[in-house]
């Protein structure tokens, strides 16, 4: 038995193509659609009531392709809007936040976390309340970096502005003497070295990424909806802005080739109701 049906993964931009790579590597034989909401990026300014629209329209989207998971790809939809998502649809939809929490709780031996993310997630609070309800007596450290993710997406990775910024985030979880830090963003894998030279050896990171593809996986096996073993699955892409950039600039992410990209025109009601953040 097999369930052919491809799975839904959406993301406020290119970002969660590090989520989607993590997922081809290690599911080769499933097919994949990937949305990527680049006309409004950042999610991670807006508000959480703002956040959770975009994500419900998402999520729209993606069981109308017919998906048979969904992926939340997005730290920050993950954050804001999960568990109403998951009480919503039919489809069984999984997050970044609970596998990474997860694994942070299984890596610390100090049992003093630090959290990097964007200010929505952060003052969400989900990564906190997830690290405390497997482990009430771990102790979160959260910094919020407003700059991260629109920097390493809009320029040069390895640039000394990203280093900069980077130093600063992460001068308060050294001072707080963490001993993991959750990349609790969709474009921090790409700054994985910078990050351990600053934070020093001695501080583990946990990949919100490398988590979840585990999750989907072990998810796929236990409900028995995995695709036929042996085949090699397609992905495709849906952008709500230029697909040219997202493709450019998504290459980046993903570390494999991105054929066509199709735009998604959808949005201008949520747009209108969002008023002047879009
Ligand atoms: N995908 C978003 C996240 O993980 C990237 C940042 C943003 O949209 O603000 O939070």
């Amino acid at each position: 038995m097999f369930d052919a049906r491809p799975i839904g993964v959406f993301d406020s931009g290119v970002g969660g193509l590090t989520v989607l790579h993590e997922c081809l590597v290690n599911l080769p034989a499933e097919d994949f659609i990937y949305l990527g909401d680049t006309g409004f990026f950042p999610y991670g300014s807006r508000t959480l009531e703002e956040v959770r629209a975009l994500a419900f329209r998402n999520a729209s989207f993606l069981v109308e392709q017919g998906v048979k998971l969904i992926i939340v790809a997005c730290n920050s939809a993950a954050a804001a809007a999960l568990p109403q998502l998951q009480a919503a649809f039919d489809t069984p939809i999984v997050g970044v936040v609970m596998p990474g929490a997860r694994a942070a709780v299984q890596e610390t031996r100090s049992r003093r976390v630090g959290l990097m993310a964007t200010v929505a997630t952060v003052r969400s609070e989900s990564y906190q309340q997830a690290l405390l309800s497997l482990d009430a007596g771990v102790e979160v450290f959260p910094v919020e970096c407003p700059r991260l993710a629109p920097l390493i997406q809009g320029g040069d990775v390895f640039s000394e502005e990203v280093e900069e910024a980077v130093r600063e985030y992460v001068g308060p979880l050294k001072a707080s003497e963490v001993d993991t830090v959750i990349l609790g963003c969709t474009h921090y894998p790409l700054i994985t070295p910078m990050l351990r030279r600053l934070l020093g050896p001695q501080v583990s990171l946990v990949n919100s990424a490398e988590e979840i593809a585990r999750e989907v996986g072990e998810t796929l096996e236990r409900k028995g909806v995995g695709n036929k073993e042996g085949r090699e699955g397609d992905y495709r892409f849906y952008s709500t802005g230029d697909p040219e950039a997202f493709r450019s600039v998504g290459a980046r992410f993903l570390q494999l080739p991105i054929r066509e990209v199709l735009l998604w025109e959808a949005g201008a009601e949520v747009a209108a109701s969002l008023g002047q953040h879009v």
